[in-house]
């Protein structure tokens, strides 16, 4: 048996994330019906909460955006108790005006992806509400978080595209053109298989490149994808910890709450 404290709160982010907490992590190890989760989960406190922390892409970035296992991630953590869910992510710019350092707590998002497996309900039946992707509670408190060293962004539309490549120019000059402002690879399907279990879900992106269609050089390159995600992740995840310890409430919000009066085909873990 374990023993560790069952944490309410959790945060999807880069591997950089590991020694967010105040104190040494219990590393657990879950298994799901969808198989293992990215990674073992790091259960630690930030100012005296229990937290859970996922290294999205696995502890030695192993999982490239297309292959990550989505469903045991999202299952796990609902398993362990967690409710509420920051994922910080590394997103491309489609707006001059949001260079790299931005950071922008979207409040929008367009799948762009194809072939990932994206719902749990896949004998049918249930249809959850998706209109608003995510948690108004969990943005507010990033909003709230405000970091003197990043150019914060309050709203903004994220485009989600199937990776594991880049955007050829003109898909990007097209995403913009919608009005769409980020694109990144995993916000989808984390966003809405945290939506099927229930659990409250904020995206926070740090901008860290121009998306080609903005780019006049060569086009976006993973090197300085990850170079300029480094340059910026101290003053993100201090951000990122204060949303965390700012959260009211440790249960899932009303809005998120979406199958009340629905009779599931399962139990939610
Ligand atoms: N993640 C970081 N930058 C990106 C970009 N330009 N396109 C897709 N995903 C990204």
């Amino acid at each position: 048996m374990s023993s560790h404290p069952r944490p309410a709160l959790a945060v999807i982010g880069g591997s950089g994330f590991y020694d967010f907490f105040d104190n040494e992590a219990t590393t657990i190890e879950v298994e799901t019906p969808y198989g293992a989760p990215s990674a073992g989960i790091a259960v630690g406190e930030v100012e005296g909460r229990p937290v859970a922390f996922l290294p999205r892409h696995g502890k030695n970035h192993e999982f490239a955006p297309h292959t990550l296992p989505y469903r045991a991630n999202l299952w796990a953590l609902r398993s362990l108790g967690v409710r509420r869910i920051f994922a910080p992510c590394a997103v491309g710019s489609l707006r001059a005006d949001w260079g790299p350092g931005t950071v922008a707590v979207p409040d929008q998002l367009v799948d762009r992806t194809s072939g990932r497996p994206q719902t749990y309900f896949e004998g049918g039946g249930i249809h959850v509400s998706f209109a608003d992707p995510y948690c108004e509670e969990l943005r507010a408190a990033a909003i709230k978080a405000e970091s003197d060293a990043l150019h914060m962004m309050h709203a903004g539309t994220m485009v989600v595209v199937e990776g594991p490549r880049f955007s050829t120019r003109a898909e990007s000059r097209w995403f913009a053109a919608q009005g769409w402002d980020l694109v990144n690879m995993t916000g989808h399907p984390e966003a809405v298989l945290a939506r099927e279990l229930e659990m409250c879900y904020a995206a926070v992106a740090l901008v860290t490149d121009l998306d080609a269609g903005l780019e006049e050089g060569e086009g976006v390159h993973a090197v300085d994808v990850f170079a300029e995600f480094k340059r910026n992740l101290a003053p993100f995840k201090e951000l990122i910890r204060r949303a965390v310890a700012g959260v009211d409430g440790t249960d899932t919000c009303d809005r998120c709450r979406v199958h009340a009066g629905v009779s599931l085909p399962f139990e939610l873990p």
